[in-house]
């Protein structure tokens, strides 16, 4: 657990590949957490083909870690297998409605996080993309999701760059009064959902 004192966000990665049983352990291990009614409503897409990451990429708003990892992981809020399930068993689903998408989102984002941790103690590098919650459909129709199931996250995963030793260690200064920082809103702006991309590709966060 001392990884999760240490951990960070990686953005720029090793060239190196990630094999498929390891992927598959470490998906396999992340099954221990815990899921509504011990009904794991998530499903997991992986994509590794260059064709595939171009395609995601522009839901992304292009961050430019969808096309450099070698694995981006689309985790998403499942209800289908459990209405097949139902309907298998002559039941009524009744998992088509909000209170069923919430419950899968937290299974899946839950499982997410534990698979992120997982992977960071293997000393893999992960980043989170929110940009899934911006342009879900385009997800959905890129990697052809049935009914029932949304992608709520994305994690790009990969080896961490061959740094120089003298860059290993990075300590960042933080202001202890931080000054409050104001944003201007265009005045046409609802003020009910962002409109600007908070990860533009062009901004560099380097550490
Ligand atoms: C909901 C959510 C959405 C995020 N979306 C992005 C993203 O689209 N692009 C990105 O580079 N990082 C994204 N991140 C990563 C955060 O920027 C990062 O965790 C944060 O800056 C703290 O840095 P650290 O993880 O290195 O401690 C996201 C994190 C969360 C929790």
């Amino acid at each position: 657990m001392n990884n999760l004192k240490q951990r960070r966000t990686i953005r720029k990665y090793s060239s190196e590949d990630i094999s498929e049983t390891f992927l598959t352990q470490l998906l396999t291990e992340a099954e221990r957490t815990p899921t509504m009614g011990n009904l794991q409503l998530y499903s997991v897409v992986i994509s590794r083909n260059s064709e595939m990451k171009r395609r995601l990429a522009p839901a992304h708003f292009n961050q430019p870690m969808v096309e450099s990892a070698p694995v981006v992981l689309t985790f998403c809020a499942d209800s289908r297998r459990t209405t097949l399930w139902a309907h298998q068993r002559k039941g009524n689903p009744g998992y088509n409605n909000f209170l069923s998408f919430v419950n899968a989102a937290a299974d899946a984002l839950l499982y997410c996080q534990t698979f992120c941790n997982l992977a960071e103690e293997k000393g893999l590098g992960t980043c989170f993309l929110g940009t899934t919650f911006y342009n879900p459909l385009s997800i959905v129709e890129t990697l052809a999701l049935p009914r029932l199931v949304m992608p709520v996250g994305t994690i790009t995963l990969a080896g961490l760059p061959n740094l120089p030793t003298s860059l290993n260690v990075c300590r960042l200064k933080v202001s202890s009064t931080p000054k409050p920082i104001a944003i201007t809103l265009p005045s046409s702006s609802t003020g009910s959902m962002p409109k600007r991309n908070p990860y533009p590709p062009t901004a560099s966060l380097s550490r």
